[in-house]
């Protein structure tokens, strides 16, 4: 394993140099904590721990050659407990990751997604401002355009959230924007992922989901490990060139340089700006077994089934107001996301397995 500190880049001086990451332990925010260290952020964590593990925290040092400023076993919910975080803190801005985000579970648990993910949100932008803390990237979601048809899909695309996953990631954009028209010292800047895969290149971090994983490339890369016998592809019967459904996988390394960037942009100035962040190209179920299959060197072997309930056949961003406003542009194509998942996964053939991993509500 790569364990070499990485060299460190200095951050512009327009910058927040004292980082609030709600969700640091889970895939995403782990490896924003590192990306942000390895900048000369002092990074600060809240995580409930309620889809993630306090293991990756040694794992992020080993790659940063530091440790984060300090951890929060918290849930953003509880006001008291977040609000100390602010008092003993001087944070400059805050990126907020922590939600639940299994869309499957969302449609049986819709009161908690709501309570944690808006009621969440709530929570952390009152302590926010109580302690004078107005700037904020928030983590929001293509499954906002639900079933929006053929095509890269713009900013401006009517969002029709279909689950109550997505239409809470709607109403937190919806209050979020309605605080900044009120409120013009708040900036926040919302970005709509796509679909982030891939893992850091070290294959100290990944995507480690509690039990058996939703999502294509970490089914994918447990198949090729031998942990899951087969991928079941959930239809070939789309309007696509193979018949199986098309995505925009975007390396989980790209999308949180976007992040990094992000905090530099919010001396931009107040107000709420929007901005999808995908990599402008689809891949299809088979485009993806094709590229993990190369990437390991092994077949993996699939039956396809019916299709999955709630899936659409196409979404893609159409990622250029991003990359005119900031300059940002994916670098890392669909090889390198199935080269690092899978290097991660032969590393970690039971994820972080070994740690103290707290039950979750995923399934
Ligand atoms: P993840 O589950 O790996 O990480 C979320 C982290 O938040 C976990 O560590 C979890 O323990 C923590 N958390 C959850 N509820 C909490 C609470 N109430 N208080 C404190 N911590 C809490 O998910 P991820 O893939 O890293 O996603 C990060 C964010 O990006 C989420 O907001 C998700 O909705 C959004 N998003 C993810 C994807 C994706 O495909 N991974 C796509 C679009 C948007
Ligand atoms: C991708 C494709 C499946 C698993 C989800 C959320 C979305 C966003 C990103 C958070 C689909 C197919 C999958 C399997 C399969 N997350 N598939 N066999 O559904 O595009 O988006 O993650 O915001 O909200 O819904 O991602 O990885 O689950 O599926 O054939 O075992 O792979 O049908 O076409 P999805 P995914």
């Amino acid at each position: 394993m790569n364990t070499r500190p990485a060299e460190r880049v200095a951050k512009p001086t327009s910058a927040p140099s004292t980082v609030l990451v709600t969700g640091g332990a889970g895939f995403i925010g782990s490896h924003a904590c590192v990306e942000l260290l390895d900048h000369g952020y002092e990074v600060i964590v809240v995580d409930d721990h309620s889809n993630s593990t306090p293991q990756v925290f040694s794992r992020m040092e080993r790659i940063a050659g530091r440790f984060v400023g300090a951890v929060y076993e918290l849930d953003i919910r509880d006001r008291p407990a977040l609000s100390a975080v602010f008092d003993r803190h001087s944070v400059d801005a805050v990126v907020h990751f922590a939600a639940h985000k299994a869309v499957g579970e969302s449609t049986r648990m819709p009161i908690d997604y709501y309570d944690i993910n808006v009621g969440g949100t709530t929570a952390l932008l009152s302590a926010m401002h109580a302690h004078g803390v107005h700037q904020l990237v928030f983590s929001s979601s293509c499954s906002l355009y639900g079933d929006a048809g053929h095509g890269p899909l713009d900013e401006a695309t009517p969002v029709a959230p279909t689950n109550p996953y997505a239409n809470s990631k709607w109403l937190c954009e919806q209050i979020l924007s309605d605080v900044c028209h009120r409120r013009p010292d708040f900036t926040v800047l919302c970005l709509r992922y796509f679909n982030p895969a891939g893992a850091h290149p070290s294959g100290l971090l990944g995507e480690d989901p509690c039990g058996t994983p939703d999502n294509l490339m970490p089914y994918v890369a447990q198949v090729a490990i031998g942990r899951q016998e087969r991928l079941r592809v959930f239809g070939d019967d789309y309007p696509t060139p193979d018949g199986t459904a098309i995505r925009d996988y975007l390396h989980v390394m790209d999308t949180v340089e976007a992040h990094r960037v992000a905090l530099d942009h919010l001396a931009d100035g107040p107000g709420m700006r929007v901005f999808n962040l995908g990599a402008g190209k689809g891949s299809s179920v088979l485009e993806v077994i094709a590229a993990f299959s190369a990437a390991c060197g092994r077949p993996i072997p699939y039956d396809v089934v019916g299709r999955r309930s709630g899936d659409v056949p196409e979404l893609v961003a159409d990622a250029r107001a991003v990359a005119r406003a900031w300059d940002w542009h994916p670098t890392r194509d669909l090889a390198a996301m199935c080269r690092d998942a899978w290097h991660f996964q032969q590393l970690n053939p039971h994820g972080y397995a070994g740690s103290a991993r707290r039950p979750g509500t995923k399934e």
